[in-house]
């Protein structure tokens, strides 16, 4: 699928080529029954396709790695093969694991050197704008190890002492200051070596790769994040991700 012939992406500002692990394997069970969740249509195109040109749409990206389901790993390229991608951006596929930290592992092993940033994004943002995915590049070019784009919260967080059953009270035990926090979105954008050590090194449970990374005691800087990059995960998101479409359609016919 490589192509060395291409030119290289020589409109990035700077050293720095940059490849896109996009994990996708996970199956969605809180959006209901159906199809793996990446492969779910939004605006009548999958929502993995929607993710993969949000990677390809930044300039920077000369490889998209998708990480499919472990079965659907052939379906998944066809797909990729039926949509129209960027020319200039080369596109592998690998079978992914049974958690995403596995999946974004086996994804990582599969990319060719050259590329010294990598991205992580999940297949369940499709919409993240390219803008944001360009911010979160610049600050890994600018020698950040690790960049994570967050948004302020809207509500009060507290923490719980979580029920024995579903349903049930469950003691408050703090309320951190909300002004403090955030909420952390992808892409998230490393230094690849340092990325390749986190998951090399780091064996316990997380939800995030720059938890990995802070789990070496690295720093990992915030970027501002935008609403538009929000997970699909509840059915409302879908309702939301569609009416997004149906906006940028109105507004630049996209
Ligand atoms: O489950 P969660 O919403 O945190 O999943 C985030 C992303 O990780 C999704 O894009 C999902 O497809 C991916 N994932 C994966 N392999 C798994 C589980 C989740 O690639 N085993």
């Amino acid at each position: 699928m490589s192509d060395d012939s291409r030119p290289s992406p020589s409109a990035a500002p700077s050293a720095g080529r940059t490849a896109a692990v996009i994990p996708a394997a996970g199956r969605g069970v809180r959006l209901g029954p159906g199809a793996p969740k990446a492969l779910r249509a939004l605006g009548g195109t999958p929502m993995l396709i929607h993710a993969v040109r949000a990677m390809a749409a930044s300039r920077a990206v000369s490889l998209v790695v998708v990480v499919a389901p472990p079965d659907g790993a052939a379906e998944v390229k066809s797909l990729l093969d039926a949509h129209a991608l960027p020319e200039r951006t080369d596109f592998l596929v690998v079978p992914g694991g049974q958690s995403r930290q596995e999946s974004v592992k086996l994804g990582l092993d599969a990319l060719p050197p050259g590329h010294d940033i990598v991205l992580v994004h999940d297949a369940a943002r499709p919409l993240v704008p390219v803008d944001t995915v360009d911010a979160v590049i610049e600050a890994v070019r600018e020698g950040a190890p690790a960049v994570v784009p967050a948004l302020p919260l809207a509500d009060t967080v507290k923490q719980v002492e979580p029920a024995g059953a579903p349903g049930e009270p469950e003691p408050v035990v703090a309320t951190p200051e909300r002004a403090r926090l955030r909420a952390v979105q992808t892409p998230q954008g490393f230094d690849r070596t340092t990325l390749v050590r986190a998951h090399e090194t780091v064996t316990g449970d997380v939800t995030d790769d720059a938890g990995m990374v802070e789990q070496l005691g690295l720093t990992v800087v915030a970027v501002p994040g935008h609403e538009e990059a929000f997970k699909v995960t509840r059915p409302l998101d879908l309702v939301l991700a569609e009416a997004v479409l149906a906006r940028r359609r109105l507004n630049d016919g996209f």
